[in-house]
């Protein structure tokens, strides 16, 4: 639809891929380059099969780094209850799985008050038409294209019709959500999603391990 300025695209690292007992060197890599999203990735060894890091180690981030836009997944069973801790370390933005059985809107609504913006997370089984409820009330849809609970997994290309299929409706109604795809990013996979429209991606190991994350940020950004 004409007047909708199209997002820039955009890298989200995930911090998940660096060496966790020193993530104060994940960070200063990030920091290093012109980058201005970090994606933390929230686990509860529940909703997904692993733990990852809690709401002090995304305060202790926020500490040493002020302009990153912190773009928090919570992978949780409850991340209406832990909500709060996320908001406070210093989320910029917070997605939200909405595979759990608890009240999507109302959690969603408490990102919003809280002057923070909102996301609605759906995993690679989780048709796009789910997504339909929240289309409007959201700042961005984030699609899982790995099942959530470890980094390093080959990303499923079942998941690019779904893109598609967001980026039509996004552009149908005029609505201007950003669109970002998590798990098995690379150079190639990103082309595939940004055919479909996407323009917001997590790398955690392609970025981390890159052997030039400059060339790395250019290829996503400014391909
Ligand atoms: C899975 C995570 C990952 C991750 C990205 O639960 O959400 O998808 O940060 O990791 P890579 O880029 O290594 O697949
Ligand atoms: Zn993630």
């Amino acid at each position: 639809m004409s007047g909708i300025a199209p997002h820039e695209l955009r890298l989200a690292p995930s911090i998940l891929a660096a060496d966790h007992s020193s993530l104060v060197e994940g960070l200063k890599i990030v920091q290093e380059l012109p980058i201005k999203w970090l994606h933390l990735d929230i686990m509860d060894g529940h909703f997904v099969p692993n733990f990852s890091f809690g709401p002090q180690t995304v305060a202790d981030l926020r500490k040493r780094d002020s302009n990153l836009f912190f773009d928090t997944h919570l992978m949780l069973d409850n991340p209406d209850k832990h909500l709060d801790a996320f908001l406070d370390a210093g989320s910029n933005l917070v997605s939200i799985h909405i595979e759990p059985d608890y009240d999507v809107d109302a959690t969603l609504d408490r990102i919003r008050n809280a002057d923070r913006q909102c996301g609605i997370v759906l995993n690679p089984a989780t048709p796009a038409q789910a997504a339909l409820p929240y289309l409007d009330k959201v700042d961005l849809i984030l699609l899982m294209t790995v099942w959530p609970g470890f980094g390093g997994q080959s990303f499923i290309k079942d998941t690019l019709p779904k893109m598609g299929l967001l980026n039509a409706w996004r552009k149908e109604r005029g609505l201007n959500f950003r669109l970002e795809v998590d798990g098995g990013v690379d150079l190639n996979t990103a082309q595939l999603c940004r055919e479909e429209g996407v323009d917001t991606f997590v790398a955690g190991t392609a970025f981390f391990k890159a052997p030039d994350r400059a060339a790395f940020l250019k290829a996503i950004e400014h391909p």
